[in-house]
C-alpha cells in the first residue's frame, strides 16, 4: 500500500469514506486492553483495496471509569456491545468527548442515557455544534475543560491536550499519566490490512506511507505551519511522556513507534500536501458499478 494507491482507494475526512461502506463485511473485533485497565474499543470500516479504517475509541476502567468518545453511527450497536462488555453502565463516571465530529459521537446519547452516573467531559464549541445535529445535551451534567485542564477519576488524574492533528477546532487528546497512555484522537491515522491493532506489526514502510498521508488529509493546514513552532507543540505533546498512543483511526503506537510516529508528524510542517482522492477515483468507482 503505497501513497497512490491510498489516492487511488480513498480516504477519510471526517471520518467519512468516499468508498461506499459495508461495514458487516469487515473481520470481528473485541476490545482489547492496551494498558492496564485501558482498554481499546475497535471498529472497522472497508477502505478499498483490502485495506481497512479503524474507527476506534477507548474505555478506562480505574475507580470512576471513563469512556473515551462514543464511535460512528454505523457501529452503534456494535459499539453499545462492546463497551459494555468492559464495563457496567451504572459504574460508568465519565464520558469524555474528543471533538463534535460524527465518528466520535455515534453512541454519545445512548452513553447518557446508559450512565446516569456519568459527567460528559466537553466544551462550549463542541455543544455549540452539537446542537445543529442533536438534541439538547444536559448542560447540568457536564463539563467544560479547555487543552491544558485536567480532571480528577478518583484514582487519577487526566490530562487534556490539543493534539497536534485534528480536523476539528474543538479537539482535545486525553493522557493517562498513571499508565502513560494517550488518546490521541484522528492523529496517527493508519490504514491496516486487517483486523492488526498494535502498529508493530505493520511494515514500517506501510506506517511511512499512511501516517503522513493519513495526517495530511486530516490537517491540510500543515502546509502553512512553520516547522520550528510546529515542532515545539509536537515535542510538549511528546514530553508528557507517553508509552502507548491510541489513535481513533489506526493501530495502537507504543515503545520505540510512539517517537518515530511523532516525527513523521512533526515532518508535515511546510511541507506540501499529500493529495486525496478526486473525479478520478469516482470515474473508477462508477465504472465498477455500473
Ligand atoms: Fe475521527
Ligand atoms: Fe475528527
Amino acid at each position: 500500500m503505497t501513497t497512490t494507491a491510498l489516492r487511488d482507494g480513498l480516504v477519510p475526512g471526517r471520518g467519512r469514506i468516499v468508498v461506499a461502506m459495508h461495514i458487516t463485511d469487515v473481520p470481528a473485533t473485541s476490545p482489547t486492553l492496551i494498558a492496564p485497565e485501558t482498554f481499546l474499543i475497535p471498529n472497522l470500516v472497508p477502505a478499498g483495496d483490502g485495506m481497512y479504517l479503524h474507527v476506534n475509541s477507548m474505555v478506562i476502567r480505574g475507580a470512576e471509569p471513563v469512556i473515551v468518545d462514543t464511535g460512528a453511527p454505523v457501529h452503534r450497536d456494535l459499539w453499545l456491545e462492546k463497551v459494555f462488555s468492559v464495563v457496567e453502565p451504572d459504574d460508568v463516571r465519565w464520558i469524555f468527548l474528543s471533538h463534535d465530529d460524527p465518528d466520535h459521537t455515534g453512541g454519545l446519547l445512548d452513553a447518557l442515557e446508559m450512565c446516569p452516573n456519568a459527567t460528559l467531559v466537553t466544551n462550549w464549541f463542541s455543544v455549540e455544534r452539537l446542537g445543529l445535529e442533536m438534541p439538547p445535551l444536559p448542560l447540568e451534567r457536564m463539563r467544560w475543560i479547555e487543552p491544558g485542564g485536567s480532571f480528577d477519576a478518583g484514582d487519577r488524574t487526566l490530562h487534556l491536550f490539543r493534539p497536534p492533528v485534528f480536523d476539528g477546532p474543538t479537539t482535545r487528546g486525553l493522557y493517562d499519566p498513571t499508565t502513560a497512555a494517550m488518546w490521541i484522537v484522528d492523529t496517527f491515522a493508519c490504514l491496516t490490512p486487517g483486523a492488526i491493532f498494535d502498529a508493530c506489526d505493520l511494515p514500517r514502510e506501510l506506517i511511512d506511507e499512511m501516517i503522513p498521508a493519513m495526517n495530511s488529509a486530516v490537517s491540510p493546514w500543515h502546509q502553512w505551519l512553520d516547522p520550528a513552532a510546529y515542532r515545539r507543540h509536537v515535542d510538549d505533546v511528546e514530553a508528557m511522556g507517553v508509552l502507548v498512543a491510541a489513535s481513533a483511526h489506526g493501530p495502537v503506537v507504543s515503545g520505540p513507534d510512539v517517537h518515530h510516529a511523532f516525527d513523521l508528524t512533526r515532518e508535515a510542517a511546510g511541507r506540501p500536501n499529500i493529495p486525496t482522492p478526486g473525479q478520478e477515483l469516482l470515474d473508477q468507482l462508477l465504472a465498477t458499478v455500473g
